[in-house]
Order: C-alpha cells, then sequence, then structure tokens
C-alpha cells in the first residue's frame, strides 16, 4: 500500500448507501474511489470515473486497490467481508455487521486469525457530540448514571420500501436503525445486559417490524427506555437533531437522547447540562451549560478513522466482536417482543 498518495478505495454495492460514500470519498483528499462492483447499478462508476464490476470478486482481484467499502444488503455483509479478508484487502463494512449474532461468529474468527483489519460502520460513533458526551460522562460529569431515554421517529418514504430486501425480516427498523442507537447507547452509557420491548407493524403491515418500544438494564444499576419508529411523522431522532446526514433536514430544536444521573443530566446532541449549583433538589431552578464538542461530522471522521486503519496507524474503533455485541442486543430485543419475557444477555 502507498503511505503517501491517495488511498485507492473499492465500493461494493452501489444502491443509497453506496452512493452517499462515494459522495463522502469524493470531498475526502487523502482517499479516491476507483473501482466499483454492483450487479445492475453503473451509474457512480460513471460519475466517478471509477472501473465498473458485477462481480464483487473480480473487483477484489483487480490490481492497485488498498481498501473496500461494503454497502450491499444486510444477508451479503459476512459473505464479502469474508472475501476481503480472504484477499488481503482492509474493508469498511457497512451495518449491521451481519444478519445474526450466530453469522457474525464466522466473521469474528476470520478477522482474529488473518492480519486484515475491519471498521464496522458504525459512523455515528465518531460524531464530536459522541466523543464529548461519553467524556462528559465517563468523568462523572453528570454524577452517576440513572436513566437514560431515546427516540428515533420519523417516516421513510415510500420509495424506500420498493427494494424487495427491505420489507423482508431481517430489513425491519430494530436492524436498520435501532442498531445505531443500541450500539450507541452501549458506547455512552455501558454495555446493555437486558431488554423488554414490543413491536408493531400496523401502518404498512410489511413483514418487518416498523415501530417498537424497548426497556433497557445496564450494566451498573442504570435502566433506559427507547422509542422507534419509521413510520410517524416527527422530530426527536438522531437523523433529524444532527445535521450528519444532508438527506434528512436538521432540526435544531430536535433531540435523540437524554441521559441522567445524581448530578445532572445531558440532552443531546446539543450537549446541554443541566445541573444545579447549590442545593439539589427539585424546588432548586436548574442551570444549564452547554459543553464544548470539535467540529466535524461522523462520516467524514469515519472516512479519515479508516484511512488511518488502513494505513495501520490506528485499530479498528468498532470491531467485529463489538458490533457483534450490539447485534446481540438486537435479537434479545427481537426475541423480547416475541415472548414478551424478559430475555437475558449473556456473555457473548
Ligand atoms: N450507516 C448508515 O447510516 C446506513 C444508512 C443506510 C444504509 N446502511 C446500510 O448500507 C447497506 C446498503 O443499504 P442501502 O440503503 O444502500 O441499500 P440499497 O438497496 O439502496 O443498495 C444496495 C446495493 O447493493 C447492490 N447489490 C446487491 N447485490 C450485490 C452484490 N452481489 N454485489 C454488489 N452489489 C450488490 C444492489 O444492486 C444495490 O445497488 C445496508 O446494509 C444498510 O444497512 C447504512
Amino acid at each position: 500500500m502507498r503511505s503517501n498518495s491517495a488511498l485507492r478505495v473499492g465500493l461494493i454495492g452501489a444502491g443509497r448507501m453506496g452512493g452517499q460514500h462515494a459522495g463522502f470519498l469524493a470531498r475526502d483528499q487523502g482517499v479516491e474511489l476507483v473501482a466499483v462492483a454492483d450487479p445492475v447499478d453503473d451509474r457512480i462508476a460513471a460519475e466517478h470515473g471509477a472501473r465498473q464490476f458485477t462481480d464483487h470478486r473480480d473487483l477484489l482481484a483487480s490490481p492497485g486497490l488498498d481498501a473496500v467499502l461494503v454497502a450491499s444488503p444486510n444477508h451479503l455483509h459476512v459473505p464479502m467481508a469474508l472475501d476481503c479478508i480472504a484477499a488481503g484487502v482492509p474493508v469498511l463494512l457497512e451495518k449491521p455487521v451481519a444478519t445474526s449474532h450466530a453469522a457474525a461468529a464466522e466473521l469474528v474468527a476470520a478477522e482474529a486469525a488473518a492480519d486484515v483489519p475491519v471498521l464496522v460502520g458504525h459512523h455515528r460513533r465518531h460524531h464530536p457530540a459522541v466523543t464529548a458526551a461519553r467524556e462528559i460522562i465517563r468523568s462523572g460529569g453528570i454524577g452517576d448514571l440513572v436513566a437514560v431515554n431515546g427516540t428515533w421517529l420519523t417516516r421513510k418514504d415510500d420509495a424506500y420500501f420498493e427494494q424487495s430486501w427491505r420489507r423482508e425480516p431481517g430489513a425491519g427498523v430494530l436492524l436498520i436503525n435501532l442498531v445505531h442507537d443500541l450500539d450507541l447507547l452501549r458506547y455512552l452509557c455501558g454495555e446493555i445486559t437486558g431488554v423488554q420491548a414490543c413491536t408493531s407493524n400496523a401502518v404498512r403491515g410489511y413483514d418487518v417490524e416498523e415501530t417498537a418500544a424497548v426497556i433497557v438494564r445496564f450494566a451498573g444499576s442504570a435502566v433506559g427506555s427507547f422509542l422507534i419508529s419509521d413510520a410517524v411523522v416527527a422530530p426527536w431522532g438522531w437523523d433529524q437533531a444532527t445535521e450528519d446526514d444532508p438527506t434528512f433536514p436538521y432540526r435544531p430544536d430536535g433531540s435523540c437522547y437524554s441521559i441522567a444521573g445524581t448530578r445532572g443530566s445531558l440532552s443531546f446532541p446539543q450537549l446541554a447540562h443541566y445541573y444545579h449549583e447549590g442545593r439539589s433538589d427539585w424546588t432548586q431552578p436548574l442551570s444549564v451549560r452547554f459543553e464544548p464538542k470539535a467540529a466535524g461530522d461522523s462520516y467524514s471522521n469515519q472516512l479519515a478513522h479508516f484511512a488511518r486503519v488502513v494505513r495501520g496507524e490506528e485499530e479498528p474503533a468498532v470491531s467485529v466482536a463489538d458490533a457483534a455485541r450490539t447485534l446481540a442486543v438486537v435479537e434479545a430485543v427481537s426475541r423480547a417482543a416475541g415472548s414478551g419475557v424478559v430475555e437475558p444477555i449473556g456473555a457473548q
């Protein structure tokens, strides 16, 4: 791999997310999109002057490739990442890392056995507000963590569901969207040790869930709740509250997480930090200060981190094993919704 010139990157899967990745690659001087693999769509390759392949194995076998981004449908993530590892090509693999925790296990083993890094695309972990909030929580800035509430409520466009895989089990709001929030809650608030949940598909009636309410227990004594739906009109969720993805109009008054501790609380992503100046009880006025955060967005930071991973300067911030743990939590949510009972999550 060349160390001083732009990394030559291939893209596998040229759909919605692949198109966004191509845009992020185009605005980063340190990387260059040189090849695309997609069996049906050659528009991104044409637009970016990259070579087009219909089979990702031909792309992986082509000369002059430093790294690959995989943005194919979920069920192809594990086999494609295994092919990347076998070809010795570092990979940024879109989330969810697999369609099941069991399916991820094969990839965990392959990654451990080979010296080929895999970064899982839980891009939100790279957001500056996440970095700042984690530091505040971990340093005891709000006291001991007690209660967490989160929301991701929005309405997906009808065209989104024209792709048949999005209407099939495994592509509902749990695995596509809640996986991001549960991953972040693990990162911000600690491991999740148990969940309760109920789900609904009452609006569209597809085979996939579109709405869920989840109760979470964290390691330690904190508890949380999360409400998610892709079938409602509402401003509360990561995508509206951050300016991370220009596809989603920004709502500066939107928020997605309320994180409360014994000495204060944080509203996210604004990082409004509420606390008492003196005596601390509910009759006292709350003070608020807006905590600082660095500039930047998650996708740019994720790509810059991936470039450092490819160059051997950093370990993947989100490993396959780490992402598999988030998947175990999503699966527990699914089981809990089916059973109606509390599902324990054992050591993974
Ligand atoms: N990080 C995020 O926030 C985020 C956001 C959206 C989607 N995603 C993830 O990105 C992935 C793709 O989602 P999408 O919304 O772009 O889906 P999509 O259906 O729009 O695109 C998938 C693309 O993969 C292509 N494809 C199918 N089989 C292929 C194969 N064998 N080889 C190469 N390409 C193949 C399809 O032709 C299509 O162009 C999913 O895993 C999804 O979870 C992540």
